[in-house]
């Protein structure tokens, strides 16, 4: 059984998986966000410069927004070649940027979407769970400060 190591730069952790097929290692290096499992139809304007999102965060895909600061990716720089509609990669995967491949249904890639699909929901329960417990804490403290003005006044009235 073959052991490797995958960065999540996104989170600064690192997590060992094992892995029975050689097929299903990941690249090495910081790994991408997949952004979408499919990819988006663009017009591009000949001799227009643009900037494709190589990390995934960009909230303006394909294109590039800035938020991979910090991340070890930049943006991939390209000047169209003619006026055309193409599709740009989202999954960020492709072995052709900033153009689809296909490689966002290469089962590695949906293996990988996955995981951060998941990952995501786990960080999402646990943050739904804190918000819970401030709730409860703000209720609890309301409840205290409404009971202390009731006595305080209760306590004026019978003076
Ligand atoms: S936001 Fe992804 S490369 Fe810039």
């Amino acid at each position: 059984m073959k052991i490797f190591t995958i960065f999540l730069h996104s989170h600064h952790e690192a997590r060992t998986m094992s892995s029975k097929k050689k097929t299903q290692q990941q690249p090495e290096g910081p790994v991408p966000i997949v952004a979408a499992g499919h990819s988006k139809k663009v017009q591009l304007e000949e001799g227009k410069t643009y900037f494709w999102c190589a990390c995934g965060r960009s909230q303006n895909q394909p294109f590039c927004d800035g938020s991979h600061k910090g991340t070890g990716f930049e943006p991939l720089k390209f000047v169209a070649e003619k006026t055309e509609v193409r599709g740009l990669c989202q999954c960020k995967f492709t072995k052709k940027p900033p153009f689809c491949d296909g490689m966002h249904r290469d089962p590695s890639v949906l293996k990988t979407y996955n995981q951060q699909l998941l990952r995501r929901n786990s960080e999402l329960v646990g943050e739904v769970a804190a918000m819970k417990r401030q709730m409860q804490l703000l209720t609890a403290a309301v409840v205290a400060i409404a009971a202390g003005a009731t006595a305080f006044a209760w306590h004026r009235s019978t003076r």
